[in-house]
């Protein structure tokens, strides 16, 4: 990564004037309605000057957490690396204004300590996040996804002495199952820790969280972190006309190819398109509003490849409101999908 010059950054003061921050689950940190996550966009193959304008835009308008993973880039660790330079030029300034989270729990270096769930990996990983990031500690840290070959008392027991340590202030889990999340949750609290929060996929093409996993946080006063509120880009306008060059579709195909963007697809798209302009919103801005409509979404974690979809997004939070109507005519068009 080749660093341009470094220009001084004041962010804006109006920035805590247009943001709900919401309360996640039974506890005392509060979230933004909508969260910026780096899993795309601040690896090796995006500028640092792109990735500079994206965040300093987020947090002029009140994003003020940032969501990471050890093994964002491309390659693994770019993105750890890129903030930390970020975090050097402009952030360490305002460190206690942010929230930053990261995790471990997929593949991330070779052999059988570099995945899964066990203290051995959880440990190491932390420290290397945080040399990465050029931090002393991260606000949240989470297992990423669940390993039922590890046991749950050693996969807490890592996240409950990581807190203890200082090299977190709380612990999460993501993509755990309701089970799995029960279990977690209670296994923390024989410990003597509550679990702050739970990231699992939420959108109006994965509404999974609603079979279950949704009352069990509800229940344990854990918040959710919703990811992927945008389905990648395609509940946006992004894809309404055609695919164009520079989006992730054919840009960054990793996880979203240009063959997902199909016929069956845009039928559907357009026609929440259609409820959404009849709002005055986009459709970002309209899945975004969905998304956060039940108060134990605590935050919809967004990822963004240029600064006005980040202005776009966050304008979302000027109608929240949903009539009983709308989300009939949502889940009648998402039916016939
Ligand atoms: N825990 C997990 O396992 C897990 C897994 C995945 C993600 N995550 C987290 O969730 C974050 C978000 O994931 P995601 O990037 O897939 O989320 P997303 O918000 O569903 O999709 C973001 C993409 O949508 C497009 N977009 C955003 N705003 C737009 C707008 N206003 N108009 C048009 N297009 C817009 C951009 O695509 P273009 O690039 O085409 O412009 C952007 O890169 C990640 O960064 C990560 O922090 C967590």
């Amino acid at each position: 990564m080749s660093y341009e010059q470094y220009v001084p950054y004041t962010p804006a003061d109006s920035r805590y004037s247009k943001m709900p921050y919401r309360r996640c689950g039974r506890s005392g940190l509060k979230l933004p309605a909508i969260s910026l996550g780096l899993w795309h966009n601040f690896g090796d193959i995006t500028p640092f000057g792109t990735q500079q304008k994206i965040l300093r835009t987020a947090f002029d308008n009140g994003i003020t957490h940032f969501d990471l993973a050890n093994n964002y880039g491309p390659p693994y660790g770019e993105a750890e690396r890129n903030f930390g330079e970020h975090m050097r030029r402009d952030w360490h300034i305002w460190r206690d204004e942010l929230v930053i989270s990261t995790k471990a729990g997929y593949d991330m270096w070779k052999g059988p300590y570099g995945n899964d769930g066990s203290r051995k990996y959880l440990i190491a990983s932390i420290d290397q996040s945080l040399k990465r990031m050029n931090l002393d500690y991260v606000d949240i840290f989470y297992h990423h996804r669940p390993d039922d070959g590890t046991p749950i008392e050693e996969t807490m027991g890592a996240l409950y002495d990581i807190v203890k340590s200082g090299k977190a202030l709380y612990a999460g889990i993501s993509n755990y199952n309701p089970d799995q999340a029960r279990r977690a949750i209670r296994c923390m609290k024989d410990m003597g820790m509550h679990m702050l929060i739970h990231q699992p996929n939420y959108n109006m093409f994965n509404r999974s969280i609603e079979h279950g996993l949704t009352d069990v946080l509800e229940e344990e006063g854990v918040g959710i972190m919703a990811f992927g509120p945008l389905a990648g880009g395609r509940l946006t306008g992004r894809y309404l006309n055609d695919i164009p060059e520079d989006s992730r579709a054919i840009h960054d195909p990793r996880f979203l190819r240009a063959s997902d963007i199909n016929e069956n697809l845009m039928k559907t798209v357009r026609a929440l398109n259609t409820v959404a302009e009849r709002r005055g919103q986009t459709l970002a801005q309209l899945a975004l509003v969905w998304a956060l409509r039940k108060p134990v979404v605590t935050s919809a974690l967004i990822g963004a490849s240029k600064p006005e979809q980040v202005i776009e997004n966050v304008k979302a939070l000027d109608n929240m409101n949903l009539s009983e109507e709308e989300l009939k005519e949502i889940d009648a068009i998402l039916a016939n999908r």
